[in-house]
């Protein structure tokens, strides 16, 4: 198994984060913006490196998600991805243990988005399709997300779900879920 840094925001160098933000952005080919990775940070990072190159990294931030009349404590995930050369190793699933772990032990819940090349990742490592109706609590109220609503996925912990509910995130800009 690979070895895993675990570490906070607060306790990564700048250069750390340059590695794990440039590594992000070649995983996504591009498509990883400023506030996708303004939502990986403030939480914890799981890292893998090889020599002095970061090859694989997620993060579990706080957020509140409103489900059944309660603002849950959740670990929510950001910034999965492995270098392409190192696909298939074992990496993502090293990182998403040492995720798993903080998710457990901090929150009532686990909740991510997925790309639609990782859903099937996610739901072999025990993580369950949201299937009721997605929602933010935006500045002018609660809106419907309908197009995330296929690409949610939660890691029950303490909190009573029923995955045919209604689920609403906390605002942020960028993508909201
Ligand atoms: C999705 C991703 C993080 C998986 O990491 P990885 O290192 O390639 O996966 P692993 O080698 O750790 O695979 C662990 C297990 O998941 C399975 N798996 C991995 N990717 C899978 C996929 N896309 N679909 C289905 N199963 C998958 C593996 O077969 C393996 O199964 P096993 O435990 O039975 O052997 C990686 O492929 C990636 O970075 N993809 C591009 C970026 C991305 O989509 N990130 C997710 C954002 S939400």
């Amino acid at each position: 198994m690979a070895h895993v840094q675990l570490a906070h925001t607060a306790d990564l160098d700048p250069e750390v984060m340059r590695a794990a933000r440039a590594l992000l952005v070649h995983v996504f080919e591009g498509d990883f913006v400023d506030a996708d990775w303004e939502h990986s940070l403030g939480g914890m990072h799981a890292l893998v490196w090889d020599g002095s190159e970061v090859v694989a990294h997620g993060s579990v931030i706080q957020r509140r998600l409103l489900h059944a009349g309660r603002a849950l404590r959740t670990g929510y995930v950001e910034g999965v991805g492995v270098h392409p050369d190192r696909q298939g190793r074992g990496l993502g699933a090293a990182v998403m243990e040492a995720l798993e772990r903080v998710v457990r032990r901090a929150y009532v819940l686990g909740a991510l988005g997925a790309t639609d090349e990782a859903a099937a990742f996610y739901a072999h490592r025990g993580w369950q399709l949201w299937r009721g109706p997605s929602s933010a609590l935006t500045p002018d109220g609660v809106r419907r997300t309908e197009d995330e609503d296929a690409a949610l996925y939660v890691l029950p912990v303490a909190a009573a779900l029923d995955l045919d509910g209604q689920l609403t995130c906390d605002w942020r800009d960028g993508d909201v879920w």
